[in-house]
């Protein structure tokens, strides 16, 4: 492609997150952003501004259904995801798509059985903690035994953004949920750094922080997964509490314990207070928004696996699923994969 073959055209529809897709395409050599799309007019003229020359479309269906355009970023609200998604594997395009992917099982199974049915296109999500140098080394540490056999996991989504349910587009949607929004990113960093399956989960949830705010689901949730291996783990997702944006971690295994913390990652290999604990300053976060995107074209051309796959997206959607259910309904519920 870059040796004289037509690139790979790319377009980012909704343009809040959705800009920072933009520099992760322009940094893959075979690849192109050819158009832009935000139904606000006012935002997507100041963005147009910022990256000139660009075609600018307030209607995503110009984008979804125009051919000449391979690849496409849904970044728009989460209620619509899924038709957007749809619509754009039913026009042949590739697509990497904000998390959560969608808010229902039922359309996360629909678009896997799309999927399915045009081998030819490729799906990803922007799970983006992967690439966090932080969460690289744990998984390395629990690859290599330093961690021992797993005994225990703990992460959360500590949002500190309760406006966000509150104020802004998030409290307006039909079905926003933070489990599915916020949750899914350390549900998936479980998922993806143990390589185990979660068989069951029970949550609970309150609403106690976006009382009389028009938010109509839960805030905050805590879950307790069960793993094939006999793993056990919990995730709190808080979309109200009092503190900064974070995502605490705690591994148990049987030799050592691994913490994350602002400033660092802790490895604790000893039960005796008195001894330190090596400090690992991989950077947390870490990460730019849109850097999963270059392996995202490299998997699109056959250059390389994919570091969030089809099947990593719908196991830690099945997830989030079955927390929704158990949290909402006040049971057990075990994981149906997708
Ligand atoms: N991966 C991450 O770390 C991360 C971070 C933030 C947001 N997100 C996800 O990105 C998505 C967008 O969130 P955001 O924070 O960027 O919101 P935002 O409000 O900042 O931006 C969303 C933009 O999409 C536009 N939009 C919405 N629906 C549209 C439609 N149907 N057609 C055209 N334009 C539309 C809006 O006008 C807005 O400009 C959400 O799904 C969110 O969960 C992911």
């Amino acid at each position: 492609m870059s040796d004289g073959v037509k690139k790979l055209r790319a377009a980012v529809i909704g343009l809040g997150v959705g800009e920072q897709h933009i520099k992760g395409y322009e940094q893959h050599p075979s690849c192109e952003v050819v158009a832009l799309c935000d139904m606000d007019e006012a935002k997507l003229k100041e963005v147009g501004t910022r990256h000139p020359g660009l075609r600018l479309e307030t209607d995503p269906n110009t984008i979804l259904e125009d051919p000449s355009i391979d690849v496409v970023s849904i970044a728009t609200y989460d209620d619509v995801h899924y038709e957007q998604i749809m619509s754009a594997l039913n026009h042949g395009k590739q697509v990497f798509a904000e998390k959560p992917l969608v808010q229902t099982r039922e359309h996360a199974q629909d678009i896997r059985a799309t999927l399915r049915a045009h081998p030819e296109l490729r799906l990803s999500s922007n799970l983006i903690l992967r690439q966090s140098p932080r969460f690289l080394s744990v998984k390395k540490l629990c690859e290599e035994g330093v961690l021992g056999e797993l005994i225990y996991m703990e992460a959360d989504y500590e949002s500190g953004r309760l406006h966000k349910i509150t104020d802004g587009w998030r409290g307006k949607i039909d079905g926003y949920s933070g489990v599915f929004g916020g949750g899914v990113h350390v549900i998936d960093l479980l998922l993806w750094i143990t390589g185990d399956d979660v068989v069951e989960v029970s949550a609970y949830g309150n609403a106690i922080a976006s009382r009389g705010s028009g938010f109509q689901n839960n805030d905050q949730v805590v879950s307790l997964l069960k793993f094939k291996s006999g793993l056990i783990g919990k995730v709190v997702v808080s979309l109200g509490c009092v503190s900064p944006h974070f995502h605490p971690m705690n591994v148990f295994g049987t030799k050592a314990t691994f913490r994350n913390t602002r400033e660092c990652g802790l490895l604790v290999t000893s039960r005796d207070e008195q001894d330190a604990h090596e400090r690992i300053m991989a950077p947390y976060p870490g990460v730019p928004k849109g850097v999963l995107i270059p392996n995202f074209i490299d998997s699109i051309l056959g250059r390389a696996e994919p570091l969030v796959s089809e099947d990593d997206i719908f196991r830690a959607m099945a997830v989030c699923f079955a927390i929704e259910t158990s949290h909402r309904e006040g049971r057990p519920v075990t994981i149906q994969r997708i």
